[in-house]
């Protein structure tokens, strides 16, 4: 498997990845593409990066915080369902961290959902070593909080 820039005939396959997920709403779904195609268009708020392993199997979409020095927003990271379990996200994420760093980066801020969908995404933000910064109860729904994680690169 390697990792590589979006090229613009990747999107179908981008949403067959996105598809792959059953859990995902179709806002959740909207607002994915939306950020794929500006990078696409060539937006440098949005940018991704796809692991291909012969095909597209997983992407990360990130971007600086805007009116941020040195601080990067880490937007999405899906996996095709079939391919999960196998460090696809890990290699995807941690190819990010070392282009930040080699940019200068200085954090990278994740936001996330409380919700049991959101179980596996929690569990790999831990496991690669972003904090848990904040926490805003009934920020999306009653008894669903928006988590903050924030990782000093
Ligand atoms: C979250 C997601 C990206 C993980 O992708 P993945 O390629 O399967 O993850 P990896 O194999 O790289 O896992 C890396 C680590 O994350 C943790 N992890 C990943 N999936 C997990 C799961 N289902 N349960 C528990 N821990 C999990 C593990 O600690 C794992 O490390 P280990 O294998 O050394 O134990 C994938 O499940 C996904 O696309 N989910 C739907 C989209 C989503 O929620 N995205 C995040 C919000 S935008």
């Amino acid at each position: 498997m390697i990792v590589r820039a979006l090229a613009r005939g990747d999107r179908e396959a981008i949403v067959a990845v996105i598809d792959s997920d059953h859990s995902f709403k179709a806002d959740e779904v909207a607002v994915a593409l939306e950020l794929v195609d500006a990078a696409i268009a060539g937006s440098t708020d949005y940018q991704v990066r796809v692991a291909d392993d012969g095909g597209v199997c997983g992407y990360v979409c990130f971007g600086p915080t805007p009116m941020t020095l040195r601080t990067f927003d880490l937007y999405w990271v899906v996996v095709d369902a079939r391919a999960r379990g196998r460090g696809v996200a890990r290699t995807l994420i941690e190819f990010m961290e070392a282009e930040l760093r080699a940019r200068g980066g200085g954090q990278v801020r994740v936001e996330t959902s409380e919700t049991e969908g959101y179980g596996a995404a929690r569990a790999l933000y831990a496991r690669l070593g972003y904090p848990e910064a904040a926490r805003l109860a009934d920020f999306y729904t009653p008894g669903d909080a928006l988590i903050t994680y924030y990782k000093v690169l």
